[in-house]
């Protein structure tokens, strides 16, 4: 089947690279003439692991091509996916701009039939949207071809893109043609071999899944992270509740650990669309609302914890912090707690040294050359001459930690855990002050430390 995929972020690339590799044919487009240079000496945009082989093998194949022309990419698949970016506008909908220009783009140079597939998370009615900017621009050239608009949206975790796109739980296609049906199925067959993940449905409940998906995801992690705090005041262990809860199979084991805040470039913004999506349509999103707010609060916490155990005198001191990026196995540092820290820190007057497996060059291209930052090779330099250690992403290197070797270092022994990767118990007898999220009444009754200079 021939394939075009407009946009190589995220979303197009992993989805034009997995199709190509279960033997499509497939053209990624995009206007950055530079990015498709790149992608053509094998450089990728982002990091996301397997892809850059995936890349290669198909490319190499003959099966998987880029290109900036845009005349080509219509003229090439049946299937023209619409993979472009949808950055929160300034009410925080989603900006719709690069996905109507792709399909002014398409509505310019094609000749045949084809089907647009929305792949970029739009808001509801979006498929309508395309559907009247295709049929304006064909309007205008005086030509009158058939076509349709479905939605498929993407389920891809950032660092387990490739697995969620080829074992994912689902395949959701909004439409309401047989046609398009039948051409989904074939595009997806490789992937739907053991039992059907097809479902479809109409076009607005598909785009709607999207957003409730995410929003739900978003909503189990602010409910456990509400009731972390909780715990905290309570004295109240929040893994043992966590466990507790978990094993009723309504709730579930997954997606329900407290942290510093979830981050990244869908969630915060899904969460947001949808309320704003539901504000435009007259009902007051009040769940939603307080979902995102809970997150707002808990990115701040880590700071609160370091101000409170520093008894508000962070000016002059250097905070340790291992990871950068929103979550482990990715550079991305999109609404990630770690920036919420690092901006407080430094408006107190602390200087930042930071440690992170991916994510330090983006670190660099967001905050450039700062004194008041420095970013080093690994996470021992990381510590050395800090006064307190902060756990900002649970990459797998951080699992295990000398404390006592921790305590050596540091010249207050505190370390503040974002993501409770230890045992409280054994980091306590090593003599650290250790702070995670609601594991007990951890600092409600710390004593303080002892204020040395
Ligand atoms: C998410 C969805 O999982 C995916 O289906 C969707 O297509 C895009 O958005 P992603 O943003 O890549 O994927 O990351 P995910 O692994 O879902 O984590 C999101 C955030 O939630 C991270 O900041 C993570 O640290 C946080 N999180 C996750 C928690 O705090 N607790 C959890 O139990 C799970």
């Amino acid at each position: 089947m021939k394939i075009t995929v407009f946009g190589t972020g995220y979303v197009g690339l992993v989805t034009g690279s997995c199709l190509a590799d279960v033997g499509h044919n497939v053209i990624c487009m995009d206007v950055d003439a530079d990015r498709i240079a790149r992608l053509e000496a094998g450089e990728m945009p982002i990091f996301e692991p397997g892809l850059a082989a995936m890349v290669e093998r198909n490319v190499e194949a003959g099966r998987l091509s880029f290109t900036t022309d845009a005349r080509s990419a219509v003229a090439f698949g049946v299937l023209q996916f619409i993979a472009v970016g949808t950055p929160p506008d300034e009410d925080g909908g989603a900006d719709l701009q690069y996905v109507l220009a792709v399909a002014d783009t398409i509505g310019r140079y094609m000749n045949d039939y084809r089907v647009i597939v929305d792949k970029s998370t739009v808001p509801v009615g979006t498929a309508d949207r395309v559907h009247q900017r295709v049929a304006g621009a064909l309007e205008s050239r005086g030509v009158a071809l058939e076509y349709d608009v479905c939605s498929n949206p993407e389920f891809l975790k950032e660092g387990a893109a490739i697995e969620d796109f080829t074992r994912g739980a689902r395949i959701i296609v909004g439409t309401d043609s047989d046609r398009v049906q039948e051409l989904m199925r074939d595009c997806y067959a490789p992937y739907n071999r053991n039992h059907d993940k097809l479902m479809f449905m109409d076009v607005r409940a598909a785009e709607l899944t999207k957003y409730a998906a995410n929003a739900m995801l978003a909503t189990k992690i602010s409910f456990m992270n509400e009731i972390a705090n909780l715990a905290e005041r309570l004295g109240a262990d929040i893994e043992a509740v966590r466990r507790g809860i978990g094993s009723d199979p309504r709730i579930g084991y997954h997606f329900i650990y407290p942290g510093c805040g979830y981050g990244g470039s869908c969630f915060p913004k899904d969460v947001q669309a949808l309320a704003r999506t539901a504000h435009q349509n007259d009902y007051h999103a009040e769940l939603l609302d307080a979902v995102e707010h809970v997150n707002d609060r808990q990115k701040r916490t880590l700071f609160q914890k370091l101000s409170r155990a520093f008894d508000g005198e962070l000016a002059g001191r250097t905070i340790a912090l291992w990871g950068l990026a929103f979550k482990p196995n990715t550079d991305d540092m999109r609404e990630a707690p770690s920036r919420t820290l690092m901006e407080a820190l430094w408006a107190a007057g602390a200087r930042v040294q930071a440690y992170d497996p991916e994510a330090m060059q983006e670190c660099r291209r967001i905050y450039g050359e700062r004194d008041d930052l420095t970013l080093v090779a690994d996470r021992v330099q990381a510590v050395q001459g800090a006064d307190a250690l902060v756990i900002v992403t649970e990459w797998k290197e951080f699992r295990t930690l000398d404390f006592e070797w921790l305590k050596s270092q540091l010249s207050l022994p505190v370390l503040i855990d974002g993501r409770n990767l230890y045992d409280p118990e054994t980091v306590r007898e090593a003599g650290l002050m250790y702070y995670a999220v609601g594991r007990g009444k951890s600092l409600q009754t710390a004593p303080q430390v002892a204020m040395t200079d």
